[in-house]
């Protein structure tokens, strides 16, 4: 079947994308306002940019295609956010999260979540979640719908026995979800991670 981008709608082209671009990173964002109100929700179309410096993107799009997503909106104004990695206990408590709540409305109590202080950013952390980035706004650029969201990351906290003796997260502990196409998901276990060394020059 050949599908050419200028023959299908919208809905058609958005459904191709989310599920060929899998399993797709979770960034589990936590925020707040200029108000002081606590916000959470999921984006997945998330991704590393460098290591150096360490900078991340996260592609938001827009309420009723008007008005900048609450995530969005708190970025730019107060300048920083928190990723947290959603593991499977976690996944109910961040499908709420993807809720259109109002921006006065605390996601965490929504949720059943607990906020605890960040180190250096003013967005708090979830403290159930195992993983926990704070990050500073590096920049945002607006392409066509959507805020590219810049992050720089500043630091990471990590459940202690996650990190393995050579500095990696050891992701067969971890049980971090994916997002596929619809309303599906895929979960790492130690029995589907396989290890592929490159071969030698020769
Ligand atoms: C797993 C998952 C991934 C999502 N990924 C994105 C994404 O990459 N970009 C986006 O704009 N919305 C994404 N959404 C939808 C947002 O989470 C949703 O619009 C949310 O209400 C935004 O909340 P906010 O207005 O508090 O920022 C995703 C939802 C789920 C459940």
């Amino acid at each position: 079947m050949i599908l050419d981008i200028k023959n299908l709608d919208e809905s058609q082209i958005y459904k191709l994308m989310i599920s060929t671009i899998v399993p797709r990173p979770i960034a589990w964002v936590s925020t707040v306002s200029k108000e002081g109100i606590y916000n959470i929700a999921p984006f997945s179309f998330y991704m590393g940019i460098s290591s150096s410096p360490p900078l991340i993107a996260i592609s938001i799009g827009k309420k009723n295609d008007i008005t900048k997503k609450d995530t969005w909106k708190n970025i730019e104004e107060v300048g920083d956010f928190v990723i947290n990695i959603v593991d499977y206990d976690l996944v109910e408590k961040m499908n709420i999260t993807a809720l259109p709540f109002d921006e006065h409305i605390d996601e965490f109590k929504e949720a059943g979540l607990t906020p605890i202080k960040s180190d250096i950013v003013k967005s708090p952390r979830i403290a159930e979640s195992p993983i926990n980035i704070e990050c500073k706004k590096f920049a945002i650029i607006e392409i066509a719908d959507m805020g590219l969201i810049i992050g720089e990351i500043l630091r990471y906290h990590i459940r202690d026995d996650l990190i393995n003796e050579k500095g990696y997260v050891d992701t067969s502990k971890l049980k971090i979800v994916g997002r596929l196409g619809s309303a599906d998901y895929c979960l790492i276990t130690k029995e589907n991670i396989f290890t592929l060394k490159r071969p030698d020059k020769g």
